[in-house]
């Protein structure tokens, strides 16, 4: 996968990608990141690349010039057809489903805007898949740029090691993790669960089914409903 990232501010991304499984990916040639400076496709002496409102108004606004210019000069650096995405509050949510169609894709591109927001025109010439991380507003894209990068190439097969394998079981079928605990048996009071200390794996399987369902029945009502829907329906069409 190629992962095409445009911004105004490339370091932010150093850490991120520069580290746990986004680094490890990249390394095993999964993916590779390639980071692009909006302000580099300015064209006024000051290298603008945003203006006020017009009809007034607080805030700047991203110009339309600096960005087309960005998105079609790193198109044509590489054959494979990109998904466009734009970070902004107005997107559909991001969540596990939309992390998994996208890490089916051979090549993302990344716009993150800074300031109040972006021309609407640049949404709707590049017409680009629209993604908001949740109900905030961020001081830009970068923060959300990076959510969607790091929940996509964990999904890359083989990206992650046996050791964390199973950290992608969460969400995969609706359901919260079940509750997890390492050595000591007991820590100041505390102790672990007998049953997964006596070895029975079906008995272990059936305790975390239960605790994943109990979890997410109080803490996510709204991912509940939505699993016990998925199982009706799932049921109907036998
Ligand atoms: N830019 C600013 N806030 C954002 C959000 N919540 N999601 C995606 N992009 C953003």
């Amino acid at each position: 996968m190629l992962i095409d990232i445009l911004t105004l501010f490339p370091e932010m991304f150093d850490a991120v990608l520069g580290t746990s499984i986004p680094k490890r990916a990249a390394e095993k040639g999964l993916v590779s990141y390639h980071l692009t400076n909006i302000r580099d496709f300015a064209t006024d002496a000051h290298k603008s690349v945003d203006d006020k409102s017009f009809g007034g108004g607080p805030g700047m606004v991203m110009l339309c010039q600096s960005v087309f210019d960005a998105v079609e000069s790193v198109e044509r650096q590489d054959y494979a057809k990109s998904v466009r995405i734009l970070l902004t509050p107005q997107g559909r949510l991001f969540d596990q489903s939309v992390a998994e169609e996208l890490a089916a894709m051979d090549r993302l591109l990344l716009i993150a805007g800074h300031y109040e927001g972006f021309d609407d025109r640049i949404v709707q010439g590049l017409k680009p898949m629209e993604l908001s991380i949740g109900d905030y507003v961020l001081s830009g894209g970068e923060l959300a740029a990076m959510v969607v990068v790091d929940a996509v190439v964990r999904l890359l097969p083989g990206a992650l090691g046996a050791e964390d394998g199973a950290a992608d079981e969460s969400f995969a079928d609706g359901l919260l993790e079940y509750p997890q605990y390492t050595r000591p048996r007991e820590f100041r009071g505390m102790t672990v669960p007998e049953v997964l200390l006596g070895g029975n794996h079906a008995e272990i399987a059936k305790w975390r089914l239960e605790q994943r369902k109990q979890r997410t029945k109080q803490r996510r009502p709204d991912l509940w409903r939505a699993y016990l829907q998925k199982r009706s329906d799932g049921l109907a069409d036998k």
